[in-house]
């Protein structure tokens, strides 16, 4: 008997198929791939079926090619791919959807690595395993398997599950009838096909249309019988006329025919196809009748197989064989008089694909993706989400079970040097939760259509170089909980702020943070003065950021000399370099700052403040005008604030008149309005970690620009809302839970905040060690308890307050300095408090509007000294 499919394939073109060999041309939808063929050499006709063979190379990403030592007289066994990196690796082929294919795929081992053995890995189709490649498959190389596609492209897989590489010879695909091969679920792997046919040993395409390969090696214990007849070959199966033109009987006609098969697994379902054709003249009294059984059941009694007419028979529903070995037996009824015959007959096993392949609409879009951004990540091959175990890296799918198709909903391309646009094509991954685009070199502008992807909650586009603004809706988004981290792109104006100016003045000369830090730096602030008065300290615009924006540009060094008259005069020393005064032209007065080179922890203070002021724009921020980036020099240019900083005013160093009680709530509620941008405007959030009353930079009209924000750090939102460092921050104004804990939060810079407000209350040192208590929190605490407001207060306010918005004032502050800073407030409840004592200020001052009026154009006019910006 036959037990197994033929020995190796060595085909023999028999006379029926040369008529075909004129047209080299395969058919529609055949595929046929030398695996390892190099390119150069492809595509070449296969001289015995006539079939174009090509190269793999288009259809898979990975592998290596080579030749087999002994050459192979059928040529497309001759070169093979294996795949000594990875676990999976996958053809990609298109196909039709919905239609029944035909799938072969070689393994002709060959001793092409010299070790002589043959390999053992698994074989998929999609998500499902097909057959595992083994020893076995020295003796058939092939495996078949007639499948259903449920899209327009097909995935086989070769997984490497032990020691050895996995490789392959051969990849073919033929397109079938969907009338034929038909199962209620599952795929038809191959187990036997054998025909009668003694000529060949193996027959195909041409003379099979569909390229089945079928085996002649006979029946055990029978003969052949033949015909010169045609037979009309007419159903579905459309066997070819050399096959159907040929039959077994038994040898010895009382015996029935055998059809025997098996070394399978004992559970293994069974689909028997069995062709029948009478093809010998019947004399009048001839009669041919049997019995098929079955599997120890009968399935048809007395049948007898049409006059010179194909007809199958097939089990609609799939067989178990008790053991290893399944039989099947024709025998011949009483009244027979004509032993059983047998033309062809094919065994398959049913193999069950349960797992859903990933939603088409999500692979065709991850492809899309993949081919856009040239990705070559070796996982990225075959099925994106299953079996889960080979899924795809970077991304993350939902399975609801077997039958439900997976979806993606996480795609996190960090840090891929990803180049170009964020891809329209995102949107199509319509059920992604989370997208990580961050540190990749993407460009252009942030897409509307994130706002529109319903399920996306979580967009990390930080370190790239996208520019523009972004999007309202993505905005409107963002407020309603959307995570969106945009942090690190240099042209993209993250707030409200810069809706004005950016679109106008475009910033095009902003070098790239590192270029600018790989360079010693030479740091230039320049304070944008400008004479125009205004008669009222409050109640007016912001300066427009479209003058200073317009400047912002690159300086040369030898500009920067100009510009400060070769660092003509100091006004100021700050922790990481000199500051120069200087004039940019006859109106604008300019302050340069160097970097010492010497100062590593300037260089990374430095580092921070300019990311900072690259990314943030805002009114009650210092900003930044121009950079000088040259050779050993580099300069950053700021907008000036003509009247020095907070601590000045309070201590009286400046020759001005005092701060009014309503102005310095003013200055205190614009800090904290800098502060909330920090806070809440800024993705990632800031933290500044150094507020404090000489950080707090006065414009001429007493407008306050929080400077220096070289220690300023980012934190993370979510579960981790903080940032461990290394305590810094200047003693006093340091919040004591972050110096006990290391832990940076946002409301560090609450508590900076209150000991700024107890200032400008008190006006008394931060620290004072010969008062009752040092620290200026404890002392106003203790100064509380005792009901003394009077004590508290400024004397240089001569009383001029209104004592409820003072006691507002002092019971923020000390809420601000709230040990825990679980118990402070946050920024904007700072800033709401704050405005309410602006209120009630404001309404004491009621029927006096016309001296305060008239006092602010005294102060804004009295305080036109140049001051240092940064007295660190
Ligand atoms: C062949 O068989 C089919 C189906 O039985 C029939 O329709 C057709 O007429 C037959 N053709 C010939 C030439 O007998
Ligand atoms: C043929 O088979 C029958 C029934 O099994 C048996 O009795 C007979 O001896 C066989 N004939 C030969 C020639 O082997
Ligand atoms: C899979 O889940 C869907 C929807 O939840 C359900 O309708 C279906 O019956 C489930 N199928 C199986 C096999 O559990
Ligand atoms: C997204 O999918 C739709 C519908 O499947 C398709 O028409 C469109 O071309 C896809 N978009 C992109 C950018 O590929
Ligand atoms: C965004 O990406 C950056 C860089 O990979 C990372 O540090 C940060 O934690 C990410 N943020 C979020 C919210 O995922």
């Amino acid at each position: 008997m036959e037990g197994h499919r033929g020995l190796l394939l060595a085909l023999i073109v028999n006379i029926f198929s040369i008529v075909h060999l004129v047209h080299a041309q395969n058919p529609e939808g055949f595929i046929s791939l030398d695996c390892g063929l190099p390119a150069k050499e492809s595509p070449y006709t296969e001289s015995t079926t006539s079939l174009v063979f090509t190269s793999d190379a288009n259809f898979i990403s990975s592998g290596i090619s080579t030749k087999l030592p002994k050459h192979d007289d059928y040529k497309p066994y001759n070169f093979l791919r294996y795949f000594p990196d990875g676990t999976r690796h996958c053809y990609d082929l298109s196909v039709k959807q919905g239609t029944n294919y035909l799938i072969r795929a070689s393994f002709v081992y060959g001793n092409y690595d010299g070790r002589n053995i043959m390999p053992r890995f698994d074989l998929y189709i999609g998500p499902n395993i097909w057959a595992v490649v083994s020893e076995l498959d020295l003796y058939s190389p092939e495996e078949e398997i007639i499948h259903m596609t449920k899209s327009t492209s097909l995935q086989i897989c070769l997984v490497k599950t032990g020691p050895t590489t996995p490789f392959i010879s051969t990849l073919e695909l033929r397109p079938l009838r969907n009338d034929n091969y038909i199962t209620q679920s599952g795929s038809l792997k191959l187990m036997q096909r054998m025909c009668m046919t003694e000529t060949v040993s193996t027959l195909r395409y041409p003379d099979d249309v569909y390229d089945r390969l079928w085996y002649t090696d006979g029946i055990y214990e029978t003969k052949a019988v033949k015909t010169a007849l045609s037979v009309n070959s007419t159903n579905p199966f459309e066997l070819p006329q050399v096959i159907i033109r040929s039959a077994a009987t038994p040898v010895n006609s009382s015996e029935p025919i055998t059809v025997e098969y098996g070394g399978y697994s004992s559970g293994d379902q069974v689909y028997l196809y069995l062709h029948f054709a009478e093809i010998q003249t019947l004399k009048a009294s001839d009669n041919r009748e049997f019995d098929i059984v079955w599997a120890n059941n009968i399935k048809k009694l007395a049948y007898k197989p049409k006059v010179s007419q194909i007809d199958t028979l097939l089990n609609t529903s799939p067989n178990k064989c008790d053991n290893t070995f399944c039989k099947a037996f024709l025998v011949r009824t009483q009244r027979s008089t004509l032993p059983p015959l047998l033309n062809a007959y094919e065994v398959y096993i049913l193999v069950e694909f349960p797992y859903s392949e990933t939603h088409p609409d999500d692979v065709v879009a991850i492809k899309k993706i993949k081919a856009a951004y040239g990705l070559k990540i070796i996982s990225w091959q075959g099925d994106p989400c299953l079996p889960r175990e080979y899924k795809w890296e970077y991304i993350e799918c939902s399975y609801t079970n077997n039958s439900i198709p997976p979806r993606i909903i996480s795609l996190d391309l960090s840090n891929r040097g990803l180049k170009g646009i964020i891809e329209p094509v995102l949107q199509n991954l319509t059920q992604l939760e989370k997208l990580d685009l961050s540190i990749n070199r993407l460009s252009g502008e942030v897409p509307e259509f994130l706002a529109n992807m319903k399920s996306l909650s979580n967009i990390n586009l930080s370190w790239n170089n996208l520019k523009g603004l972004i999007p309202p809706a993505l905005e409107e988004k963002r407020k309603n909980g959307l995570k969106l981290n945009t942090q690190g792109n240099q042209n993209l104006c993250p707030g409200d702020e810069c809706k004005r100016s950016i679109p106008k003045f475009p910033v095009t000369t902003v070098v790239s943070i590192s270029a600018i830090l790989l360079t010693v730096v030479v740091l230039l602030i320049v304070f944008i003065y400008k004479k125009k008065k205004t008669s009222k300290v409050r109640h007016r615009l912001p300066i427009t950021k479209s003058e200073i924006l317009t400047k912002k540009r690159r300086f040369t060094y030898s500009e920067v000399e100009a510009v400060t008259n070769k660092f003509e005069r100091v006004i100021g020393e700050g922790g990481f370099g000199i500051v120069y005064h200087g004039h940019l032209n006859d109106t604008e007065q300019v302050a340069v700052k160097l970097l010492s080179h010497s100062s590593t922890q300037g260089y990374k203070q430095f580092k921070a403040e300019v990311e900072l002021l690259l990314r943030v724009h805002h009114t009650n921020l210092v900003n930044l005008v121009g950079y000088c980036n040259e050779e050993d020099h580099l300069a950053l240019v700021y907008e000036y604030a003509a009247n020095g900083d907070l601590k000045q005013h309070l201590s009286g160093e400046s020759s001005s008149a005092a701060l009014n009680w309503a102005s310095r709530l003013g200055i205190a509620t614009e800090t904290a309005q800098g502060l909330e941008y920090l806070h809440i405007g800024c993705e990632p959030p800031m933290i500044h970690r150094d507020v404090k009353t000489t950080n707090i930079l006065l414009d001429e009209h007493f407008h306050a620009k929080l400077a220096d924000f070289g220690l300023s750090r980012s934190f993370p939102v979510g579960v981790e809302s903080h940032v461990s460092t290394n305590v810094a921050g200047t003693p006093g104004y340091l919040d004591p839970e972050y110096y006990r804990t290391n832990w940076l939060t946002e409301k560090s810079d609450v508590y900076s905040m209150g000991i700024v407000l107890l200032e400008i209350i008190t006006n008394q040192p931060v620290i004072q060690q010969v008062r009752e208590k040092p620290h200026i929190a404890e002392w106003v605490g203790l100064m509380l308890t005792k009901g003394d407001i009077k004590s508290i207060m400024d004397p240089k306010l001569n009383g001029e307050y209104d004592s409820s918005s003072v006691w507002k004032a002092l019971e923020l502050a000390m809420s601000c300095v709230n040990p825990s800073s679980g118990g402070r407030p946050t920024m904007s409840q700072v800033i709401s408090e704050l405005k309410e004592c602006l209120i009630y200020e404001n309404s004491r001052k009621e029927g006096r509007s016309e001296v305060d009026s008239k006092s602010s154009i005294e102060l804004s006019t009295s305080f036109t000294a140049e001051v240092t910006p940064d007295a660190r």
